[in-house]
């Protein structure tokens, strides 16, 4: 009953639903494998959540998506890009980030066409860009250097094939976020090549130690090659909304609507994107105190794992996630994530999904549960190491 393109995907972007899998009716278990912050969706988002449905906003909305949400994202992206998007053309609401990137790849990528990934980067990158039939590229990011852009490589790999390229900042499962010298290479390289940027940036306010995220768009001549990629799931704590966002060219965004997105979501939930207007338009200070909140726990993580014996962890700029070399223990990624939780009851996915450079590594979110959490994952980990 399958078809041959979904057989060929088997075991590709797999990681958190095995690590759910595992966990599945287990007691007690300190769970770090999926990236759903443990902060309760702010008050004001669920009240204009709730007042939708009073309203009776049940129905189908624009396909494109809420007109006053466009606005409210065209709007985010003039304040914290500096460039403008027509919200009646440019910009595309979705059912989730995960939307977003598959009908962009679908859309945008011909068999046989190279697409450059980090490696390692966000796991369903890879089987969306085969699925589309698409051959993948990775640039390795260089972990002594706090997982940063290998430029070198990039214009290595950038021959006569390569259509577009991913990136993905803060990037999943690296916290890397791109600097503007790298993001710049990135679109030198993409001027000369005539690359299309695909750029995730859902975790776009996550970002530690008084920084902001570069985004590649602000950079002269990137709009007209560039799909921004987006979402309300990570910074709002909406994960369960199911709302995300495209912006790019008018005719691609056209197209995707009236084929893919149609397709497959008709448009976002109604109930969600009233939400999200509110995630934008409403206040945005409690944001400062959960991102102070994550990079606590970051540091706390971060330390605890270096006293590890046999495990490295590079210190993440962003998102709310670690990938700790773990190689010193155990080389297989997937092993070590198996009896990780059998012996620790500590949950964490295989480095192995995010690419090959991931082997040898596991990725623990620490936006997932309290400070104590991860005291506690800590003392299991020193307990029950090595193996
Ligand atoms: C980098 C990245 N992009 C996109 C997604 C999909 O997010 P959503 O569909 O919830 O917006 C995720 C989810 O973990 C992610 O980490």
């Amino acid at each position: 009953m399958i078809a041959d393109r979904i057989a060929r995907l088997e075991g590709k972007g797999i990681a958190v639903e095995w690590a759910r899998e595992l966990a599945r009716g287990r007691k007690g278990l300190i769970r770090l494998e999926t990236a759903d912050p443990n902060f309760d969706t702010p008050p004001h988002i669920i009240e204009a959540a709730k007042r939708a449905l009073d309203r009776g906003h049940t129905h189908y909305t624009d396909f494109q998506g809420l007109p006053e949400l466009r606005e409210a994202i065209a709007e985010k992206l003039e304040a914290e890009a500096g460039v403008s998007y027509n919200p009646d053309t440019e910009i595309l609401v979705t059912s989730g980030t995960a939307e977003s990137i598959y009908i962009a790849i679908q859309g945008t990528i011909n068999p046989g066409d190279e697409v450059i990934l980090t490696d390692p980067t966000y796991l369903i990158f890879e089987p969306c860009v085969m699925l589309a039939g698409g051959m993948v590229v990775r640039i390795p990011l260089i972990e002594e250097a706090g997982w940063t852009l290998d430029v070198e490589e990039l214009r290595a790999k950038a021959g006569p094939r390569p259509r577009a390229v991913i990136i993905n900042s803060p990037n999943n499962p690296t916290g890397t976020v791109f600097g503007r010298a790298e993001l710049e290479q990135v679109a030198e390289v993409a001027l000369e090549n005539d690359l299309i940027v695909l750029f995730d940036m859902l975790f776009d306010k996550i970002v530690f130690d008084g920084e902001k995220m570069e985004n590649v768009v602000s950079i002269p001549d990137m709009k007209a090659r560039t799909i921004l990629l987006g979402g309300f799931s990570k910074v709002y704590s909406t994960c369960g909304f199911r709302v995300g966002w495209l912006a790019a060219g008018a005719e691609l965004v056209s197209r995707l609507t009236n084929t893919l997105h149609l397709y497959v979501s008709i448009c976002a939930g109604s109930v969600a994107q009233e939400a999200a207007i509110a995630a934008l338009r409403g206040p945005q200070d409690w944001l400062k105190e959960w991102v102070g909140s994550y990079q606590q726990r970051r540091d706390l993580l971060v330390e605890g794992l270096n006293s590890i014996d046999g495990i490295r962890c590079q210190l993440p700029k962003g998102g709310y996630f670690v990938f700790p070399d773990i190689s010193g223990i155990e080389k297989d990624a997937y092993q070590f994530a198996q009896r990780l939780i059998d012996e620790a009851g500590v949950v964490v996915t295989p480095g192995s999904d995010y690419g090959p450079h991931g082997q040898g590594h596991v990725r623990m979110v620490f936006g997932s549960t309290s400070e104590d959490g991860i005291r506690e994952a800590v003392e299991r980990m020193k307990r029950h190491l090595p193996f």
